[in-house]
């Protein structure tokens, strides 16, 4: 077996791993929403207040930080006064965009804020840009946030809440270069611009004002959007990045059925993220020295083409030990640039895209994804260690790609975590860690590993799930693991 040094440096402590870094996101798209998140009072499938329990409790486990909603695409079609009073009142439209399905609208702001609450996360709100007025936008955030006498609060206080909610994160837009009405960098930057001038402070609630960044590499972008807006209107710029194992929209390939080369085209095209973020980065600095403006990866992770039989608008697909691998290595990417990279939101918790819950009725699954998730979880808040592996490249098509991803860092009760991932399909290594700066006594850890093509079903729900892991020796002046081929391991040490 070949044996791959890692060096491990405790006294070289970087930036602090945002717990929002492990963020969601929930669309008014196919089944996230309805049925997933929720499914209504009156629904026989336990509920509190029209959420699901099951699916709650699931994301209580995993911490999650921050929830973004109502979009994606459907955010910059969405007028939010649809979404408020009597639900037999609310307006009933069309989602152009998802299915075409009539969208009856009682899941608005009171039931995210309610979902939130349950769940224990910060709101991330992103506001209509595309087709709504700067009034109406104005006027939402009014109606969230403020605590006084006032058209819209009072508005609130007859629809049942009389004390407004906390709200940190809103986002002017969603891919206003695309969906979110085609425009120029230059033309969306003096309209973000004038949107943000009427997102107002109101009693004591402080907005984190989100503008639209770039889709993957369109660096120009960056560059015109941040020649035109500073650090007095934004905090922080989206990056938006979907992993397509085969780069062809039209043909995306299957979620549950692939090749081999197929596979390692996914880690590839995974991996080139951290590309698009270094080089996004470069020109952050360049306009923004003193580094006070994020980047938010607001929507990653795997596009497949959908699951046979399924609306084709609903984008439902299965998930397996190829997503698990995906995630660990976008996850210990975002880590290793925390220094900027300040949120990121995986496209979608349930039901959509690269899912960490699928649920069929009453009954819900877990998958490789969501166990990455849980096993990461101790990174959030942490701060990022200095590490370096040795590591071995897999050649394939004419392409190469490193076997091992890696981050490490160290929690506030002085913990380390390091999280590794071996993409290999068929070679396991024996990872020699040396770890300076740091004594250590005890070792805990899980992996999760299993055929690239695993997953969970409704009828073998824990098909794939993660397992205590042994196959580690404490050294002298470190570690020493196996890693299995196709794996994810998160080890503590203390
Ligand atoms: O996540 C699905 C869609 O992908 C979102 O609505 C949009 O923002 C992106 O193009």
């Amino acid at each position: 077996m070949t044996t791959l040094k890692m060096i491990i440096n405790g006294n070289n402590k970087k930036s602090k791993i945002n717990k929002e870094i492990y963020g969601h996101f929930s669309e008014h798209l196919g089944r996230c929403i309805y049925e997933g998140l929720y499914v209504g009072e009156n629904s026989k499938i336990p509920n509190t207040n029209g959420m699901r329990n099951d699916v709650v409790e699931a994301l209580k486990e995993i911490k999650i930080p921050v929830l973004r909603w109502p979009g994606g695409c459907f955010a910059d079609e969405y007028h939010w006064k649809d979404g408020i009073g009597p639900k037999e009142l609310r307006k009933k439209m069309i989602n152009t965009h998802w299915g075409g399905l009539v969208e009856d609208n009682s899941f608005g702001t009171h039931e995210f804020f309610e979902l939130c609450e349950q769940i224990g996360c910060e709101p991330y709100i992103a506001g209509n840009l595309g087709s709504g007025t700067v009034q109406e936008m104005a006027e939402w955030i009014e109606y969230m946030t403020f605590d006084g006498v006032s058209p819209m609060a009072n508005l609130r206080k007859q629809n049942g809440r009389e004390k407004p909610w906390k709200l940190k994160y809103f986002g002017i837009g969603n891919e206003n270069w695309g969906c979110g009405g085609s425009m120029q960098p230059d033309y969306y930057a003096n309209e973000y611009r004038r949107y943000q001038t009427y997102c107002r402070n109101f009693s004591g609630n402080e907005l984190f004002k989100i503008a639209c960044g770039p889709n993957s590499d369109d660096y120009n972008w960056t560059d015109k959007l941040l020649s035109n807006i500073t650090p007095y209107h934004t905090k922080a710029i989206s990056l938006h990045y979907y992993t397509v194992p085969t780069g062809d929209w039209n043909h995306k390939g299957k979620a549950t059925e692939f090749e081999i080369h197929e596979y390692y085209e996914t880690i590839r095209r995974t991996l080139y993220i951290d590309e698009l973020i270094t080089k996004h980065c470069e020109i952050m600095s360049k306009h923004d020295k003193n580094h006070e403006i994020g980047l938010i990866v607001d929507e990653w992770g795997t596009w497949y083409d959908v699951e046979d039989g399924t609306n084709p608008g609903f984008l439902y697909q299965q998930n397996t030990m190829r997503d698990a691998i995906v995630a660990a290595i976008n996850l210990n990417i975002f880590n290793q640039h925390s220094d900027r990279v300040i949120m990121a939101n995986i496209a979608q918790a349930v039901n959509v895209l690269q899912a960490i819950i699928l649920t069929e009725g009453k009954k819900m699954i877990k998958t490789p994804t969501y166990h990455v998730f849980n096993m990461y979880k101790e990174h959030q808040d942490s701060t990022l260690i200095d590490s370096f592996v040795e590591n071995k490249t897999i050649e394939y098509d004419a392409n190469s790609i490193p076997c091992i991803s890696q981050s490490v860092s160290i929690d506030f009760q002085g913990k380390m975590h390091i999280t590794v991932s071996n993409c290999s399909i068929d070679e396991d290594f024996e990872v020699e860690s040396n770890i300076l700066g740091f004594d250590f006594s005890r070792v805990a850890g899980k992996v999760l590993t299993a055929k690239m093509d695993a997953h969970n079903t409704f009828d073998d729900p824990n098909a794939i799930e993660p397992q205590a892991f042994t196959d580690f020796r404490i050294l002298k002046d470190g570690l020493k693991i196996k890693l299995p081929k196709c794996s994810v391991v998160s080890i503590t040490l203390e």
